[in-house]
């Protein structure tokens, strides 16, 4: 397989690119808008042809490229039934495989950041987006969020893969690139070390984080698969 962790370093959004290397088929997780053309660039050198680009959920921090490269290049713009984003070609549910070339990614439902959040599995890794990052999870305190459901979402989910996968998050804010489902199990800050639910419930409560700064226009613009107003167009 082909495989890069690409990072767009205003919101510190990884944006994982995956190939095939018998049918040069690529998928794009979790693009950025304002990295199209270089996601361009790049599928060009590597001669691949993108065929998909998978959300794992509406964004309120950037805005999605899924819009401008299927403009592009024709790919095909794939979100959870319940993200609200009626711009996709693809919605999919808990259990989906999704398959193009040798590629197979299987989608987890993990609601609780979003109710639309998933997980993408893939052979010996999983694409968590903003359900489970690195040594912590997304909020929990807008857009459908839920603490009790992404507790539920992570353990029910995550923590029953093997504990070897490999653990790619959608952010990551302390250049942490890679985790592990055990490394995440045993410290997480949050949910490790057989944290419970209501001890994670009460610590999501305290988070106190400030309003997003982007997500008054990046939330309607994801919805519109990143092609919603003027202002998404510059990225
Ligand atoms: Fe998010």
């Amino acid at each position: 397989m082909i495989f890069r962790q690409l990072f767009e370093p205003e919101t510190s959004t990884y944006t994982y690119l995956l190939g095939c290397p018998r049918t040069r088929r690529a998928i794009l997780i979790d693009t950025v808008a304002s990295e199209v053309e270089h996601y361009l660039a790049l599928l060009d050198t590597l001669q691949l042809r993108l065929v998909y680009t998978l959300e794992t959920h509406v964004h309120a921090d950037h805005v999605t490229g899924a819009g401008l490269l299927r403009e592009r290049v024709g790919s095909k713009a794939v979100v959870h039934r319940d993200a609200g984003a009626p711009c996709a070609d693809l919605m999919v549910t808990n259990g989906v495989v999704l398959e193009t070339g040798d590629l197979e990614l299987e989608v987890r439902h993990t609601p609780g950041h979003t109710s639309g959040c998933v997980s993408y599995v893939m052979a010996d890794r999983v694409f968590t987006g903003d359900a489970l990052l690195i040594g912590g999870c997304g909020r929990t305190d807008f857009q459908q969020g839920d603490a009790g459901q992404l507790y539920d979402s992570i353990s029910r989910q995550l923590f029953t893969l093997p504990p070897d996968t490999l653990v790619y998050p959608g952010h990551d804010y302390q250049g942490h690139t890679v985790s592990t489902i055990r490394q995440e199990m045993q410290q997480n800050a949050r949910l490790g070390g057989g944290r419970t639910r209501d001890e994670f419930i009460a610590i999501m409560r305290q988070l106190n984080l400030p309003y997003p700064k982007h997500i008054d226009a990046a939330l309607p613009a994801n919805q519109a698969c990143g092609l919603g107003g003027s202002q998404v167009r510059q990225g």
